[in-house]
């Protein structure tokens, strides 16, 4: 079986429909047919500031969130990073593998940094890049699912374990971006040009899944939609609709081109309205389940041990293996 590997971060509150539909998706899918490992990334969270008890609190919801989501323990490895303490011991090795350049070209670090302000901007944020790195290389992944934004990431990867592989030998599964065109990106329904998070100008533009279902409703009945009122998909015409449109389609399993055949000659209220009633079939079920993860502590806490533990057991011997190439004395 080829291997996948991806992460998410804990978030406050939820997961928003963009991560839903760019990447938690397909791992769900992708533990049927692949050796699946995922992971809640602490450790990239703790690139900005993190209250301790909000930072545990929601490593365990966004656990909950995974396996509410379909993911499941039987058939793939679900485990918190900081609890694999190869990925720390291995980005430290990516970080002396990238130059300081290469580093600063990162878009999504200048981006973040940008906003941040220089004197706020942590060391952690600028080497972000090179842990995710060593996230992927030490389980040797193939593939890896996750959403447009990540690319650049996927691309540094690629390059390092090429580089490593040619200077001190073939150590490194140099992987794929596995990233579906029509969930790729989901944009914001208030500003269908940005994509969807958590950042969000407009709050009204974020859907988060453990939101009321009502409020759900409310926000995919006031998106912004285009100019005219033909239901097509156009992303340069009509950016709106064009996004309500993915999201039918995935939620629902009915092809783009089957919702503009069936929406012919009916208004952009149609579709909202059949999308809300798909939306609310998807969270309402969700929101349980999660919930249900959630009373059990424990429970929760002993999968995440146990999947750590089957995640050690490859990072180890990856990270032994790497060691040795450098020229590291091992411990007898
Ligand atoms: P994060 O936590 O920001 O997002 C999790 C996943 O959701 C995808 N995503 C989207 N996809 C489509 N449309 C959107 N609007 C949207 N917003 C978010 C992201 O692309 C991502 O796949 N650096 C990563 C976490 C990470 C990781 C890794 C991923 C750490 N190590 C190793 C893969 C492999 C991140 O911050 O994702």
């Amino acid at each position: 079986r080829p291997r996948v590997l991806s992460g998410i971060q804990p978030t406050a509150g939820s997961f928003h429909l963009g991560n839903y539909l760019g990447a938690v998706r397909q791992w769900v899918a992708l533990q049927e047919t692949h050796d699946a490992f995922y992971m809640v990334v602490d450790l990239h969270a703790i690139t900005v500031p993190q209250d301790p008890a909000e930072l545990r609190a929601n490593t365990r919801l966004a656990a909950a969130q995974l396996f509410a989501a379909g993911l499941d323990p039987e058939r793939c490895t679900l485990f918190v990073q900081s609890q694999v303490p190869e990925h720390a011991q291995l980005g430290w090795v990516m970080n002396c593998l990238t130059g300081f350049g290469e580093a600063s070209r990162m878009t999504q670090f200048k981006d973040k940094s940008a906003k941040q302000g220089n004197d706020r901007t942590t060391v952690g944020l600028f080497t972000y890049p090179m842990l995710m790195v060593a996230d992927i290389l030490l389980y040797q992944a193939d593939q890896v699912p996750v959403g447009e934004d990540q690319r650049q990431h996927l691309e540094l990867t690629r390059t390092l374990a090429e580089r490593f592989n040619g200077t001190y030998g073939e150590t490194f599964t140099v992987p794929g971006a596995y990233i579906l065109k029509e969930t790729a990106k989901i944009y914001d329904l208030q500003d269908p040009t940005a994509k969807m998070s958590k950042s969000a100008a407009n709050p009204k533009g974020l859907i988060n899944l453990l939101d009321e279902p009502r409020a759900t409703v409310k926000k995919i009945k006031s998106a912004v939609t285009d100019t005219g009122s033909e239901i097509r998909f156009d992303r340069a015409e009509k950016a709106g609709v064009s996004n309500l449109l993915s999201i039918l389609s995935t939620l629902s399993g009915v092809t783009i081109a089957e919702l503009e055949e069936k929406y012919t000659g009916k208004g952009y209220g149609a579709l909202k309205t059949d999308l809300a009633e798909v939306m609310v079939d998807f969270v309402t079920p969700f929101r349980e389940r999660t919930q249900a993860y959630l009373d059990d502590p424990e429970t929760l806490d002993a999968i995440l041990a146990a999947g750590a533990e089957k995640a050690r057991a490859v990072a180890a011997e990856t990270l032994a293996q790497t060691y040795d190439r450098l020229g590291l004395v091992p411990a007898k």
